[in-house]
């Protein structure tokens, strides 16, 4: 696997997720930044603590490695809650989701992560089930076919998705929080890279751990992976504690630049630069060009350029910004600038 890939925040093996377990927020305190957010849900927590009632369901949105996940969880052991975990993919008929839901304790937690993919055939069950606590089952398909209602617990369902525009307006209506994760301030970063460096027993200044958090476009998964990265450079070079020098070497040799654009981060404002003269341009055709997945630069690669403004998005397609051209060492006409 290309070094650059392993640190890129969509592409989590189980292992890896498995090894960032212990690197994960548990409650509210652990939870550094997203603070509208945090404050929000902690009164939301107390107020359905004190009346003895489940949570209402929540929407969490916003890029991968932002936080959805390690969010859901937090809100389970906060509310004392169990958590029961599945996707939007996972649940291709009514019956998986009707197995789970019957199953379901008063006060859990139902996580569905990617619920912009649930079919819409699912989609229809899980209607009546939030809002009323019930759904109704098809029995004897056929001529003698007939509903049932079945009666659910009061259940609580936190929903994640990247993609907060693909989620349509009756599900997003039973929701009730429709929360958006913003990128991390390098400030938060640092904290979150000086706890987990403190969590894997790494020893890191305070400079060190600004340099990683400089580079990890936003996103505290990102920070973790390149934390991880940095130790394995500072071990085999023999140093004791992870400095600025030794972290900005170990990710300069990962291919994180200085503004934390990773090779496919700049192999995209390449082709929008060179193929198709800095844009408009369609993200089908980028797609193309680059061989990647039109949903991978979507989603993971294109909130973080158009965040830092390296990419504009305009009705006729992406544009490249003369900080783009900068960045990458071009000038106005795609030409690389000549060194002085
Ligand atoms: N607010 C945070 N504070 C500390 N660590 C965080 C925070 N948000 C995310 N992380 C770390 O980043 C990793 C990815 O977060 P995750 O919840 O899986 O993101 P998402 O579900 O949005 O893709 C987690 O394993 C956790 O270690
Ligand atoms: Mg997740």
């Amino acid at each position: 696997m290309a070094l650059e890939s392993i640190i890129r925040a969509e592409n989590i093996s189980e292992t890896e997720e498995r090894d960032f377990t212990s690197l994960r927020p548990r409650s509210f305190s652990d939870y550094v930044g997203q603070r509208d957010i945090i404050e929000n849900l902690k009164i939301a927590v107390q107020a359905a603590r004190e009346r003895g009632e489940p949570l209402d369901h929540l929407l969490f949105h916003g890029p991968p490695g932002l936080g959805k996940t390690t969010l859901a969880y937090v809100i389970a052991e906060e509310m004392e809650a169990d958590i029961v975990c599945t996707s939007g993919p996972a649940l291709e008929r009514p019956a998986d989701l009707v197995g789970i839901l019957t199953n379901l304790k008063k006060g859990d937690v139902l996580f569905i992560d990617e619920i912009h993919r649930l079919p819409r055939i699912v989609e229809e069950y899980i209607y009546p089930a939030m809002e009323d606590f019930q759904i109704d089952m098809v029995i004897d398909p056929g001529p003698h076919a007939r509903t049932v209602k079945l009666e659910l617990n009061h259940f609580t369902i936190v929903g994640a998705t990247t993609r907060a525009g693909l989620i349509t307006g009756p599900l997003r209506d039973r929701f009730g929080f429709s929360l958006h994760l913003e990128f991390y301030d390098v400030k938060d970063l640092r904290t979150i890279i000086s706890r987990s460096a403190g969590i894997l027993s790494t020893s890191i200044t305070e400079t060190g751990a600004g340099s990683i958090a400089f580079r990890s476009r936003g996103t505290p998964r990102i920070a973790n992976r390149l934390l991880k990265r940095v130790r394995d450079y500072a071990q085999v070079m023999r140093c004791e504690t992870i400095d600025e020098n030794t972290a900005i070497e170990a990710m300069d040799i990962n291919g994180v630049d200085e503004a934390g654009l990773d090779k496919l981060d700049r192999s995209y404002l390449t082709v929008v630069v060179k193929q198709y003269a800095g844009g408009p341009v369609g993200v089908s055709a980028i797609a193309a060009t680059l061989n990647e997945e039109r949903d991978t630069l979507i989603d993971v690669v294109e909130p973080f350029l158009l965040a830092r403004g390296f990419l504009n998005r305009t009705s006729r397609g992406r544009v490249a910004t003369a900080h783009a051209y900068r960045h990458l060492g071009f000038t106005r006409c795609g030409q690389e600038e000549l060194p002085i």
